[in-house]
Order: structure tokens, then sequence, then C-alpha cells
């Protein structure tokens, strides 16, 4: 019987065990999470979501109360519209976190970052161009395009001298998504690295309608296996959502794919950066606690748990601090649909804002419990201890078990 260990992810000369932590934002997947996924001989992700916030909270930097500071002047105005990012500090905040990881990197595996081009941030182009690039010069070992189609983003950092030599890939969920991304890179003569199918079953933002039920992962990864072969393209494949056992994993390695990448199972591991509390609601959570909705303003469905407390929260908007879903026009669908409820509340006390939820300020508080759908099972995979809490896991521990466990058996940490 194979187990995943069986199995390696090759680039190039390079190989590595074929197991990737997926990217969270903001900062659930931590660098420590990432180093050690890295150091098992895996594939780690950082995200550069909300990443001056994140500096400031890793390196006690200020890029957060410096923006503020510049625009306090706007907070009550509820047009966002002039509320940029300095390119230099955004830069400077991305240089830092990228490079202080990898500068802590130990073990034969990667470190990957996650950018996501929904985090438009008031310009989408310059901000995604700065952030790719300055990855690229902190040294970052590849990148994963998440959250949109980036039919520009191999054009954003074509200039850059490790375009070609740092492992480039993009998260897709469907074979339409990848065609239309290869034809638009066409030019550039430089094909992905890697390509990440993600399911309907994953964490955080879905690339599906709220008809997401109606597709499976391996059937999309068959399909898209199918076109590679057709087009005569070799890029490694690896399948994402709903991954849970190491024999999960091994059914996908044994039918296209090259790699997996999980996330659920790591988001109760002590290097996890949600917080112990939320963590417990992770554990604690039933099938029924798990939901998919449209409350983000990225337009994407995402899955939370039902409890979420940004669920019909009211906050003001925050982007004099934040504002990286301001989109190229300065606008987010929370600011327009928390301006409706102003005008009904002109007082501005007491309001809830059903439709949609302020992104930013709720995941850099971890008051948005977006997970994947089969967390309700995370409290198989540990001990319920005497004061009714779960006991948190090692990255090690969840990582081993991915790679040496077989007949679908999860080991029990000690
Ligand atoms: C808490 C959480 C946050 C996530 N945040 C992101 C994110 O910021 N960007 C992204 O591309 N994917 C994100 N994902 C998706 C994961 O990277 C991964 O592809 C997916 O969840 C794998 O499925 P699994 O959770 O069932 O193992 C998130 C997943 C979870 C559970």
């Amino acid at each position: 019987m194979k187990r995943v260990d069986d199995f390696r992810l090759k680039f190039g000369k390079k190989e590595v065990v074929p197991i990737i932590i997926g990217g969270m934002g903001v900062d659930i997947s931590t660098a420590e999470l990432a180093l050690e996924a890295v150091r098992l001989g895996g594939i780690g992700h950082i995200s550069d979501a909300m990443v001056q916030d994140v500096s400031d909270r890793r390196f006690d930097t200020e890029f957060v109360k410096e923006k503020t500071k510049f625009y306090k002047h706007n907070i009550d105005n509820s047009d966002k519209s002039s509320v940029q990012f300095d390119l230099g500090r955004l830069a400077e905040a991305t240089k830092l976190h990228v490079g202080r990881t990898m500068e802590a990197k130990r073990g034969d595996g990667m470190v990957f970052v996650n950018c996501m081009e929904k985090l438009s941030m008031n310009s989408p182009r310059d901000t995604l161009q700065v952030r790719l690039n300055s990855a690229l010069d902190a040294g970052i070992d590849g990148i994963t395009l998440s959250a949109g189609l980036h039919l520009g983003s191999f054009g954003l950092m074509a200039d850059h001298p490790r375009f070609r030599d740092a492992k480039l890939g993009i998260i897709v969920s469907s074979v339409r998504a990848l065609q239309l991304f290869l034809r638009k890179t066409a030019r550039l003569n430089r094909l992905p690295d890697f390509v990440i199918i993600e399911g309907p079953l994953a964490g955080g933002h879905l690339g599906f309608g709220m008809d997401w039920a109606q597709y499976d992962l391996a059937t999309i990864v068959a399909e898209i296996a199918q076109f590679l072969k057709t087009e005569q393209l070799d890029i490694p494949l690896i399948a994402a959502g709903g991954i849970f056992t190491g024999s999960d994993a091994v059914s996908f390695l044994e039918n296209g794919a090259a790699a997996i990448q999980v996330a659920t199972r790591f988001t109760v591991a002590n290097e996890c950066g949600l917080p112990d509390k939320v963590k417990q609601e992770y554990f604690k959570a039933s099938e029924e606690d798990i939901v998919v909705n449209t409350l983000s303003p990225t337009g994407y469905p995402m899955r939370m748990l039902r409890n979420t407390p940004a669920i019909g929260a009211g906050i003001r908007p925050n982007c004099e601090a934040y504002g990286y879903l301001l989109d190229g026009n300065g606008s987010c669908a929370y600011i327009t649909a928390y301006n409706a409820q102003i005008v009904i509340h002109p007082d501005g006390k007491n309001i809830s804002v059903p439709d949609k939820t302020c992104l930013c300020t709720h995941m850099r508080n971890y008051n948005c419990w977006t997970c994947g759908s089969l967390t309700h099972r995370l409290k198989d995979t540990t001990h319920k201890l005497a004061d009714g809490r779960y006991q948190t896991l090692s990255a090690e521990h969840i990582f081993k078990d991915y790679q040496f466990s077989v007949d679908q058996q999860v080991a029990l940490p000690i």
C-alpha cells in the first residue's frame, strides 16, 4: 500500500516531499508554520495579505500607524477613493516579511508566498507589481498567484532577473481559467512551474459560484490533466481542497497529481497564527456549523464557521489603516453596504451590516473564521482534554501524518 512518502514533487533536479501547506491570510499560515514544512522537506506558504500589518506585528514596524496618520482627515468621509498605498512602504514591508522568513529557512523544502489578486489596494496593477517583485527581491523560492485570474501577473514580473528561476504558479478551479491564463501569458514564453487545482471543499475564498457543491476536485484534476496531455504541456498539478488524510492524498498522487496542497488540518497546529480560542472553535465545529456565504466584498463565495463574529457586524470601514480590498476606483462592497445602513441609522449606532463584511479588519483581528469544509473532522485528529478543550498539535505531527499514514488512518498526538 502506497503512502505519500513514496512520491516526490520534482522541479527539474530539485525534489521535495509532495505536501504543500497552503497560504492562509491574514498571517494564519505564519512563517513559523511554513518553515516547519520546509524543515520537513515539503513546501510552506506565507501570505502577503495585509503585509504592512503583518510586518508591524512581526517586526514592530509602524506602517499601519503611519498610513492611518497620513489619512486621518478622511476617517469620517464615506468616500475612500483618495486612500492609497505608498508603494515604497509596501515594498519595504513585503521585503521584511519575505526576507526574514527566507533568512530563517532550514532544511530541504521551499517557501512560497501566496499573492491574492483580489487585494487590489486601490491601484491593482501598481500594488501587485510591487508585491510580486519585492517578494522576488527578498529571495522567495516561489510565488503562488491566487484569488483572481492573474492574466497580467507574469507580465508584471517579466523584467525581474529571477523571473525564470523562481518557481511561479497559479491556483485555478477550472480548465477554462487555466486556458485563459496560458493564452494570456503565451507571449512571455514562460509556462507556470506548477498549477494548483483548488476544488470546492477548500477554505478561504472559493473559485466557484454558489453552485460550488456541483463540482468535484477529482473530476477537475482529470480534466486539466487531459488538457495538458493534449497540449503536450508538462506542468506539475497540485490538488487542493478536502484532502484530509494521507490516503486521500495518495489517491490524488496516483491519479495525475504531482503533489497535494492542504490547509484545514494545519489550522489547529501550534504554529498556526489563529489564536488558541479560535482553534478551539474549529475543533468544536459540527458539519452544520460550516457555511458558504457571499459576505466577502471580493465577490467570491467564502466558507466560514456559522458563529463567525464577522457575520452581521457593522463596524466602520477602516480603509485609512488597511484598505486592501479597495478596487481600482477606491470602492469596496462593504463600504457600499455600510453606507446604505448609515442612511437608515444616521447616528451610526448599533449598526448591523447583513450582506457584506469588513474583511480587512475582521481577518486582521481573527474574527472571520474561514475554514475548509472538513473542519468538523478536526476533533477526530486529537485528544479532548479533561477541561473540555482539545489538544492542539505540532505542525510536524500533522505533516508526518500526511506523509506516512495509510488506510485512512489519522495518528493521534502523544
Ligand atoms: C483558514 C484558511 C485560510 C485560507 N486563506 C487562503 C488565502 O489567503 N489565500 C488562498 O489562496 N487560499 C487560502 N486558503 C485555501 C488554502 O490555501 C488551501 O488551498 C485549501 O484550504 C486546501 O484545502 P483544505 O483546507 O481542505 O486542506 C485558506 C484556507 C483556510 C483553511
